[in-house]
C-alpha cells in the first residue's frame, strides 16, 4: 500500500518478502435512499402500529428506494465512492471488489461487476458473495485473507441492498423489518500490526427454510404460478430466527475474540447486525457487555441486511465511538442459516483532510468511467454489426460457390 495519508497504517506491504501483512480498514462510506418510511406510514397499509414495531424491534423508520433507477449497484457505488474518498484512494488501484448482497441486480452479472464499472476500477476483479445478512462479515473475512496472503493489496468490501423489492408489502410480519441502503469499507495491506485480527464463519443449512425467498432460483424458476402465489417474496419464521440469533451472536463474538487472543473485557465496541434491538441487547447481556460498548442504529434504518454493519461503522466513526487502537467486534447472522464475527483493531488515524483538488480529480474519474463504459458498449455493438455483415458476405460467397458447383455438375 502506498498510502499518502495513513501514516500509522504505513507504506507498501509488498515490500519485504516474508514480512507479515495486515489488513487495515482505511475507508468507509454509506448511502441510503432519500425516502424515509415511518412506522406510522406502514400502519396505514398493514395491520400494525408504531408501538408494536418499536417495542418488538426497535425500528422507528427505514429508507426505501422508491425510484426504480435506484438499485443495489447504484447505492453500492455511492457507498464505495464515499469509502474511497475517506481513504483518498483511486478506484483504478483497487485489486478486488467484493459485494455482499441478498438483493443483487441480477442472478448474473454480479452487482460487484456493475459497481466496478461505475467506479472505473479497471484493474479490479469483482464478484458477489451470498450469505444473507452475515454476508458483509464473510466478505470482510475473505478480503482480509486475500490481503494477508499477499494476493491483493486493496480490497473494497460492499454491502448493498434493495430488499424492499423482495418484501411482501401485505405481510406485516416481514414488511415492517427491512430497509434499503449500502455501506462499504476499504481494506488495505500494511506491515503495521492490527486491522482484521480474526474471523469466525458458520453455517447450518438445516435451517434454510426458516428465512427464504422460495422461488426465482434454479429449484423453482419464475412461473406465473410462483409469481401469483408470492413465492418471490421473503418468508420467515420470525420466532425461530430470533431464538437462533440470540444464541449465535454472543457465541460468535466470544469465538472471534478468543481467536484474536482477546477477552470480553478488551472490547471497546461491538457493531452487531441490526436486525432487532431485542436480539442485540439480549446477546450483549449474555456477554456481560454494557450498553456503551454496543452500537445500535436500527431505529433509523431497520434491517438493511448486508449493509447494516458498514452503515453502523460509518455512523460510529461520525459519532466518535471508534478511535484508533479500539478493539471492535462486528457480528452478524442471517438466512442460511449463517453467522459470522470478526475482531478488528481499528488503527486508522482520523480527521485528516483530503485536499479538495483530489476529490475533484476522483469525481472527474467517475465521469470518465461512465463515458468509458458507454464507449465500450457502443464499440461492442459496432463490432457485432460489422462481424454480422462480414458473416453475411462470407455466407454469400459460400452460397455462390455452391451454386456454381451445382451448375457445373448438371
Ligand atoms: N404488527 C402487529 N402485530 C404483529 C406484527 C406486526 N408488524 N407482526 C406480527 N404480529 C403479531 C403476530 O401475528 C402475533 O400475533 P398472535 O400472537 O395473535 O399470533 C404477535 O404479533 C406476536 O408475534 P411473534 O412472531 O411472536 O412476535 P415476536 O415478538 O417474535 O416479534 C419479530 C416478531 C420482530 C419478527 C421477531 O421474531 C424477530 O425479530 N425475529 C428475527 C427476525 C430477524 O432477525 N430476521 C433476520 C433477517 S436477516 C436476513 O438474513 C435477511
Amino acid at each position: 500500500m502506498d498510502d499518502k495519508r495513513n501514516g500509522q497504517v504505513g507504506k507498501s506491504a509488498n515490500a519485504g518478502f516474508g514480512r507479515p501483512r495486515y489488513a487495515h480498514i482505511t475507508g468507509w462510506g454509506m448511502a441510503v435512499p432519500d425516502r424515509v418510511v415511518t412506522n406510522h406510514e406502514l400502519a396505514q397499509i398493514v395491520d400494525t402500529s408504531d408501538e408494536w414495531i418499536r417495542t418488538r424491534t426497535g425500528i422507528r423508520q427505514r429508507h426505501i428506494a422508491v425510484d426504480p433507477r435506484e438499485t443495489s449497484a447504484t447505492l453500492g457505488a455511492r457507498a464505495a465512492r464515499a469509502a474511497l474518498e475517506v481513504a483518498d484512494f483511486p478506484a483504478s488501484r483497487l485489486d478486488l471488489i467484493l459485494c455482499a448482497t441478498s438483493s443483487p441486480e441480477h442472478i448474473f452479472p454480479s452487482t460487484a461487476s456493475l459497481i466496478q464499472d461505475a467506479l472505473g476500477a479497471v484493474h479490479a476483479g469483482a464478484c458477489d458473495l451470498s450469505a444473507a445478512c452475515s454476508g458483509f462479515v464473510y466478505a470482510l473475512s475473505l478480503a482480509s485473507s486475500m490481503i494477508v496472503s499477499g494476493q491483493a493489496d486493496s480490497v473494497l468490501v460492499v454491502g448493498a441492498e434493495v430488499l424492499s423489492r423482495f418484501v411482501d408489502w401485505s405481510d406485516r410480519t416481514t414488511c415492517v423489518l427491512f430497509g434499503d441502503g449500502a455501506g462499504a469499507l476499504l481494506l488495505q495491506a500494511s506491515p503495521v500490526p492490527g486491522g482484521v485480527l480474526s474471523s469466525v464463519l458458520g453455517s447450518d443449512g438445516s435451517g434454510s427454510d426458516l428465512l427464504i425467498v422460495p422461488a426465482g432460483g434454479s429449484r423453482r424458476p419464475a412461473t406465473l404460478e410462483t409469481v401469483a402465489s408470492g413465492q418471490h417474496f421473503i418468508k420467515m419464521d420470525g420466532r425461530a430466527v430470533f431464538r437462533f440469533a440470540t444464541h449465535v451472536m454472543a457465541e460468535a463474538t466470544r469465538q472471534a475474540l478468543e481467536k484474536a487472543g482477546l477477552g470480553v473485557a478488551d472490547v471497546d465496541l461491538v457493531i452487531p447486525h441490526q436486525a432487532n434491538e431485542r436480539i442485540i441487547r439480549s446477546s450483549m447481556k449474555q456477554l456481560g457487555l454494557s450498553e456503551d460498548k454496543v452500537f445500535i442504529n436500527i431505529d433509523r434504518y431497520g434491517n438493511t441486511s448486508t449493509a447494516s454493519i458498514p452503515i453502523a461503522v460509518c455512523e460510529a466513526v461520525a459519532a466518535g465511538r471508534l478511535r484508533p487502537n479500539d478493539n471492535v467486534v462486528m457480528v452478524g447472522f442471517g438466512a442460511g442459516l449463517t453467522w459470522a464475527a470478526t475482531a478488528v483493531r481499528w488503527a486508522v488515524p482520523m480527521g485528516q483532510e483530503v485536499p479538495r483538488w483530489r476529490a475533484g480529480q476522483r469525481s472527474a474519474g467517475y465521469s470518465l468511467a461512465r463515458v468509458r463504459s458507454r464507449l465500450l458498449r457502443l464499440s461492442r455493438k459496432v463490432e457485432g454489426t460489422l462481424a454480422g455483415e462480414q458473416n453475411e458476405g462470407l455466407g454469400k460467397i459460400v452460397a455462390d460457390r455452391l451454386e456454381e458447383w451445382r451448375r457445373a455438375r448438371e
